[in-house]
């Protein structure tokens, strides 16, 4: 088992993606972003996609949290997050941000948010599951925390094997 790598970095950077000064905010996902969660879910991902249908039902659950990053009026990054009823544990499902707003603290500010999302429900942990060979996304990750503490293979679609990371969510 690895270490997790302590903070480096209290804060997102200031992201200014798309090459304009407008400042990044986080808010719930509403029925209006659905064309534009599932564009850049094709456009984040080329395997395992959530569906228009999905979406739409993730946003009127209780059980899901689907947060948008939106600057400019314009979507830059999404995270879904899974909650079970009586379960401490909250799942980050998806998290996936532009390719031209990468790299800016738009994906740290989304997990960010949704661990904050979690605790405010009542759950300690969260947990996630990521490619093996993401090696972006498995730095934010323990960047920010979260600690590797299983795999499953062939877990994803196209059979990539997934390694299992969880934080133990503070203020309690
Ligand atoms: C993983 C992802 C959500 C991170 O979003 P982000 O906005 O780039 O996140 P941040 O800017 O907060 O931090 C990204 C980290 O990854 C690095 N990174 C990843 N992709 C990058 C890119 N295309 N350009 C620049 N940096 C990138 C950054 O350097 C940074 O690490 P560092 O601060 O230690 O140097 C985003 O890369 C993404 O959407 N990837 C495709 C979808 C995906 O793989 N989702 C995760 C599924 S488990």
């Amino acid at each position: 088992m690895r270490k997790t790598r302590r903070h480096h970095r209290r804060r997102p950077r200031p992201a200014e993606p798309s090459g304009g000064n407008d400042a990044v905010r986080i808010r719930p996902a509403r029925p209006a972003d659905l064309d534009a969660l599932v564009a850049l879910e094709r456009h984040a991902f080329t395997t395992d996609h959530l569906s228009r249908r999905q979406y739409r039902r993730h946003l009127g659950s209780a059980s899901a949290a689907v947060l948008a990053a939106v600057a400019a009026r314009r979507l830059l990054g999404k995270a879904v997050v899974f909650f079970r009823r009586g379960s401490a544990i909250a799942r980050l499902y998806s998290i996936a941000v532009r390719a031209d707003a990468r790299g800016r603290g738009v994906g740290e500010a989304l997990l960010t948010a949704a661990e904050r999302c979690a605790r405010a429900r009542g759950c300690r942990t969260m947990r996630l599951e990521v490619r093996q060979d993401n090696a972006g996304a498995i730095r934010l990750y323990e960047r920010l925390g979260y600690r590797r503490f299983g795999a499953i293979a062939g877990f994803y679609e196209d059979g990539a094997d997934a390694w299992r990371y969880e934080k133990r969510l503070g203020g309690w």
